[in-house]
């Protein structure tokens, strides 16, 4: 397993199990799974529903904690200084953890809105409820103005990531500031039948005698950034972790890269 420094010296699981979409059982299921064939690094959200299946999960698969990397996300209804706080408290308290990993907020709102809420999220930091924190969904501009305020610069920016949205512009921005990029929906989420189908990624997978969805993953670790696909079915989610055993040519790197087309299957986050 690769592993990433962040700005503060934590390091996290550059690969990651995430939860989107995964209901009680099956995130339990899942989850506990993950954790049994080799994943040490789990993302999940307040709105997600499934917090504490995850926090289960981990207590379950009688790691310890401290081996395990924990993600979890402030909510829109929730940002806010004060409603910041009091959310954190509640997802610590369904996860059943004293500290997370990882807390974000999960999508920018009113500069304003963000810049208390990254407050909230800054003293819970120097509080030691949480090792590093970050932002998702954060665009250039949503970065600038934070940093007019901002004592302590994110660690992470999660953001919506695959081969047909590259964002290589926001990493370099990123990079710069030193913010570590997170991709979701590295397999196109909801719309992995495009990236299934698509002929280049299919020829670049038969080559190594891998899959499409592992040369997709391996894009993203060979590019730096940290990489959280989801899955509830153990055979996929054992298929999704067994990606460091090959390497992508530069040639096929620059065959991959000329299938971005900014093409994003979320929400814009300049209209949330
Ligand atoms: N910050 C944000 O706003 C945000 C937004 C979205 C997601 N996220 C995070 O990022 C994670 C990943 O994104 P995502 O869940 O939207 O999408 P994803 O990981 O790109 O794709 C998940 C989909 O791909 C299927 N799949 C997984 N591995 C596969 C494989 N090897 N072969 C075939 N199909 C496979 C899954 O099916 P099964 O599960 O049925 O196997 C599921 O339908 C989320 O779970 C969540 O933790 C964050």
């Amino acid at each position: 397993m690769n592993h990433i420094k962040l700005n503060n010296g934590v390091t996290i699981p550059q690969l990651g199990l995430g939860t989107f979409r995964a209901k009680e059982k099956e995130a339990y299921e899942a989850v506990l799974h993950a954790l049994k064939q080799g994943y040490r690094h789990i993302d999940t959200a307040s709105i997600y529903g499934n917090e504490e299946e995850v926090g289960q999960a981990i207590k379950d698969a009688g790691i310890p904690r401290e081996e395990i990397f924990v993600t979890t996300k402030l909510f829109n209804s929730d940002q806010g200084y004060l409603s910041a706080k009091k959310a954190f408290m509640k997802s610590l308290d369904r996860l059943d953890l004293e500290y997370v990993d990882l807390y974000l907020i999960h999508w920018p709102q009113t500069y304003e809105l963000s810049a208390d809420s990254w407050q909230a999220l800054e003293e819970l930091y120097l509080d030691g409820y949480t090792r590093a924190i970050g932002v998702s969904n954060f665009n250039f501009h949503h970065l600038e103005h934070l940093f007019e305020t901002a004592e302590i610069i994110p660690q992470v920016n999660q953001i919506e990531s695959h081969v047909y949205l590259q964002n290589h512009k926001l990493q370099e921005f990123c990079m710069k500031n030193g913010i570590y990029l997170e991709a979701y929906a590295p397999l196109a989420s909801h719309e992995i039948k495009k990236l299934l189908e698509n002929e280049t990624m299919q020829k670049i997978a038969d080559k190594h005698g891998k899959t499409v969805p592992q040369v997709a993953i391996r894009y993203h670790l060979e590019r730096d950034i940290i990489v959280i696909p989801k899955s509830v079915t153990p055979k996929r989610i054992d298929e999704n972790f067994d990606v460091f055993d090959f390497e992508l040519s530069e040639e096929e790197t620059q065959e991959i890269n000329k299938l971005n087309r900014g093409r994003k299957f979320f929400p814009d986050p300049d209209n949330i």
